[in-house]
């Protein structure tokens, strides 16, 4: 059992009143009522621009620093150093240029191919235009691990930034991200690293991990459609953007462009809060965050064992990819002589969401060698129970057996 009130926790979310299992967390967790609400208050409440005159522009000023407190607390950042963005994916394509104004030929930069391409691409494409050159990190598919035997050549004196993730959106694979850190810094390069789904599994830190920058994205860990990036508002201070003339040249509000959706943050603030209450008592909410992300570890890893005992009576049908030492409780197969989507669509006819497919894991699925079928995607989240493991177990068991 959790070590919180499952059933309490999950009357808070009206989508899950449809009966319908969702291990389909890794794309986008489902949202308590309190997060709507939050979002609802908001917008409908006195709303005007930021400003300090009337109370529908302080609204709008408190929306943007409780937003910036709660990601301080949530990743062991400077609230000063929370930037909102649309996306994880926006917000890495903003920085990528940002950053390569500095780079030139004889520069470097280096990816993995254990990245969402939203880690990948937007450095490859910025390196190509600054004439800098792009070095891979590459992963071993029969161990699931992010191959660093090569990684003191790989990441070298010519090195600008490293782009890492916390954990593969595929694989769940959780690479040593402070080893490869200490290496890129060794080397005076930066390290911008990808959380968005580790972050729904564990406690992020930005200084413990090694990270200069880092972005997540509060969608998949019970909140809206948004993105935060989290930076010392030190290092932020040498970067600058494009921006209006008028807008301001403050940090971080000059990295955040146009009109904030005020509604927006203080529905992500209010995801922060929900995962804080998971772990009443005193404490700061920085505590109190750490204390529920252990019982939110404890509780998924049960769900995950019941999954790997449950796939393991399946023998040869199944054949598990994810398989790290240190992965986050997602889990992803494939089945052989077998159609991962119709192992999908056999699924959702008993209201058991798993989706199959790459995830824009675009050089994990192609490293992988699966070029030419889907895999599926099994992940845990914090408001799954039991009755929903064994129910996609049994779906699972039957489909096979046909
Ligand atoms: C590991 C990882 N990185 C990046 C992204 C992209 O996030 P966003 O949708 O916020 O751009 C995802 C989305 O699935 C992801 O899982």
């Amino acid at each position: 059992m959790p070590a919180y009130d499952l059933d309490s926790f999950r009357s808070g979310f009206p989508s899950l009143k449809s009966g319908i299992a969702y291990f389909d967390g890794p794309g986008g967790t489902q949202t308590p009522t309190r997060v709507g609400e939050a979002i609802l208050r908001t917008l409908t409440g006195p709303l005007s621009n930021r400003g300090s005159s009337l109370v529908s522009q302080t609204n709008a000023e408190e929306a943007v620093h409780a937003f910036r407190s709660a990601y301080a607390d949530l990743l062991g950042a400077d609230p000063s150093g929370i930037v909102h963005g649309r996306s994880a994916t926006q917000l890495t394509y903003d920085f990528s240029r940002h950053l390569a104004k500095g780079w030139g030929p004889g520069d470097e930069v280096v990816v993995t191919r254990m990245d969402h391409d939203s880690n990948v691409r937007p450095w490859i494409q910025a390196a190509e235009r600054a004439g800098a050159a792009v070095r891979w990190l590459d992963l071993d598919p029969a161990t699931a691990e992010l191959d660093l035997s090569d990684l003191d050549e790989v990441v070298n004196e010519r090195t600008r930034l490293v782009a890492v993730t916390a954990a593969s959106n595929l694989l769940g694979t959780e690479p040593p991200v402070r080893t490869i850190a200490d290496r890129a810094h060794a080397v005076g390069a930066l390290v911008y690293v990808d959380a968005v789904h580790f972050a729904a599994h564990g406690v992020v830190d930005l200084r413990e991990l090694g990270a200069d920058l880092l972005v997540c994205s509060p969608y998949k860990f019970l909140g809206p459609h948004c993105a935060v990036l989290a930076a010392s508002p030190a290092l932020l201070e040498t970067i600058t953007p494009d921006k209006l003339v008028p807008s301001s040249d403050e940090v971080p509000e000059r990295f955040e462009f146009g009109t904030l959706p005020y509604e927006v943050l203080a529905g992500a603030t209010e995801a922060v809060e929900v995962l804080a209450d998971l772990a009443p008592g005193r404490g700061t909410r920085r505590d109190r965050l750490v204390a529920a992300h252990a019982a939110v570890a404890a509780h998924e890893r049960a769900l995950r064992e019941r999954v790997e005992a449950g796939l393991a009576t399946l023998g040869e049908k199944v054949v598990l990819r994810s398989r790290a030492a240190e992965r986050t409780p997602t889990l992803f197969m494939t089945f052989p002589g077998r159609r991962s989507l119709d192992v999908s669509r056999a699924l959702a006819e008993r209201d058991v969401l798993a989706p199959a497919g790459s995830f824009y894991a675009h050089e994990t699925f192609a490293r992988l060698g699966l070029d030419d079928d889907a895999g599926l995607r099994v992940g845990m989240a914090p408001y799954l129970s039991e009755e929903d493991v064994d129910r996609l177990l049994d779906a699972l068991g039957d489909h096979l057996a046909t």
